[in-house]
Parts: C-alpha cells; sequence; structure tokens
C-alpha cells in the first residue's frame, strides 16, 4: 500500500497511512515523510508495533541522536527515554508546560520522536501549537520590535534544584534527574527562521523562556506574557488523540507542545528519542 497523508482539520498534524516502520525505509520514502513533515509539522503514524530497536533505526532517518540532559535513559538504549506516569502516581504531569524540546541548548533539536506503548482510555493528549502562524498573525508592530532581539532561554524552572522536577518532586516514576546546569541561559532568536523551509516562526515558551536580551525584567515579563498568551490562541492549536502503537514526530523549531492530564488511575507510557540537527556541510 502507497503512503498516505491524511492532513488533520487543525493548523498542524497530519496522519500517516500505508507505512509499516518496522522496515528498513527506502530513501524515497524517507523523503516523502521528510516533505510531509515540513509542511505538516506533526505526523502520527497510527498502528505501528514497534521495538526500541525500530524506534531508534526511524528516529536515525530524521536525523542524528540528540542528548536527554536531564533524562536518564532505557537500559541498552543510550538514547530513548521513557515518558511514563504509573496509574497510582500523583506527581505533576511531565511536561504539562507549553515548550520547545530542550530550547536551552546552544543547539537545539530539530524534532522529538514519541511512541506510545500504553495509552489510557481518556485524557493524556498532547497539545500541539502552530508556531509559524503564531507568528504570522502578530501585529507587524510587534513582529518589528521582535524580530532582531533574542530570547533568554534557561532549563531552571524545570530541573534545576528548586524546579518542578527538582528535590521536592518525589515519587515520579518517570526518570528525571535535576542539576545545578539547568541554572544555565541560552539566547536564541525570537523570531526564528526555520532552516529548511525558511519560515520565521516565533521561538519561545513559557517553559524555557526566562528573559529577552537587553530589556528589563519588568518590561521583558510583561511582553513575554503576552506572546505566551497569543502563541496558545485555540486557532493554532492541534490536540492530539493517542492510541496504542502510534508514532509522532514533530518539529521543535516550528511548534511548541504541551503534555495534558485526565488520565488518572490509568498508566500511561512513551518511549521517546530527541533528534538533533544533522551537521551543516561544508
Ligand atoms: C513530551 O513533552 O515529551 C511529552 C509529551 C506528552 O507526554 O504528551
Amino acid at each position: 500500500m502507497p503512503l498516505s497523508v491524511h492532513p488533520q482539520p487543525a493548523p498542524c498534524g497530519a496522519i500517516v497511512q500505508g507505512i509499516d516502520l518496522r522496515r528498513e525505509l527506502a530513501p524515497d520514502t524517507v523523503a516523502a515523510i521528510r516533505a510531509a513533515w515540513l509542511a505538516h509539522q506533526v505526523l502520527a503514524f497510527p498502528g505501528q508495533d514497534l521495538s526500541l530497536d525500530d524506534l531508534e533505526r526511524f528516529a536515525a532517518t530524521i536525523g542524528p541522536f540528540g542528548v536527554d540532559p536531564y533524562f536518564g535513559s532505557v537500559p541498552g538504549h543510550a538514547h530513548i527515554a521513557q515518558v511514563r506516569r504509573d496509574a497510582n502516581e500523583t506527581t505533576a504531569i511531565f511536561a504539562e508546560t507549553w515548550h520547545s524540546d530542550w530550547s536551552f541548548l546552544a543547539h537545539p533539536p530539530q524534532a522529538t520522536v514519541l511512541y506510545g506503548n500504553v495509552i489510557p482510555p481518556t485524557g493524556g493528549d498532547t497539545l500541539f501549537a502552530n508556531q509559524v502562524a503564531a507568528w504570522e498573525a502578530l501585529a507587524p508592530e510587534l513582529q518589528m520590535l521582535l524580530r532582531n532581539r533574542q530570547g533568554v532561554h534557561s532549563a531552571r524552572r524545570g530541573y534545576a534544584r528548586n524546579g518542578m522536577y527538582g528535590e521536592r518532586d518525589t515519587g515520579r516514576s518517570m526518570a528525571i534527574r535535576y542539576d545545578d546546569s539547568a541554572l544555565a541561559t541560552q539566547l536564541h532568536p525570537i523570531a526564528r527562521v526555520h532552516p529548511e523551509t525558511g519560515r520565521t516562526a516565533l521561538f519561545v515558551s513559557p517553559g524555557y523562556t526566562i528573559g529577552i536580551e537587553g530589556m528589563d525584567d519588568a518590561q521583558a515579563t510583561h511582553l513575554l506574557a503576552q506572546l505566551f498568551k497569543h502563541q496558545v490562541r485555540d486557532e493554532f492549536v492541534y490536540r492530539h488523540r493517542w492510541s496504542a502503537g502510534m508514532l509522532v514526530l514533530w518539529d521543535n523549531r516550528c511548534v511548541i507542545h504541551a503534555a495534558t492530564g485526565g488520565y488518572q488511575g490509568h498508566t500511561r507510557l512513551l518511549h521517546r528519542i530527541t533528534v538533533a540537527e544533522a551537521p551543516v556541510s561544508t
């Protein structure tokens, strides 16, 4: 069956059918997946039955393995982390704050691959917000103000000792490791040009953006609060419903995402690989 791509009735996202990700993919199939991904930002492949080796092989078709600075990995699979919440767990939902994965790194990852193993009967959807659309909908004066500005990104709200997943976060089944390195900061353009599509995306998030370079804290906090509200307006958001055996691939360069709860009493288990940017050939 040929690969078919079905756009979601949403500002991003498409379902891909007619492909078995347990098999080695031919170069033209990889190219078709990449083209669909760049067009739709988030691709979901339902009805797969993948081993961790299959997951690694698929991720490697997108780009090199990235780093996961604050996750433990699955034994024998250094690049795979579990996104996990046990049925009886009472910890705060992991990743419920909007973010682009690891945007506080000097070289943030291009993509994330997430595979659903155990999916609760209700709840646990993932929200994605199209940040090209969010940028384009900003008033021209605001775009002008932001165009040459850099956002200050940091992992501190989540992964510092006193962060959300820091020393007070007990009873969590997911292997999250806080560290003082989370206090570091990194600058990235607020108006970020996508290296493959050339389209500008709004590249800030409440998870990881803590300031604006060269702007005093009060003004930056006010402006960021305005951007955080704007960037997740309903018209930019796609609510993704999972099923067991579904793989999702998203583009961290142009979407932000957030986990949701609503499945207390049920286990949720997914496996995740972070995909770095391919090195630029000279
Ligand atoms: C993540 O941000 O990696 C997790 C998303 C989710 O659990 O829905």
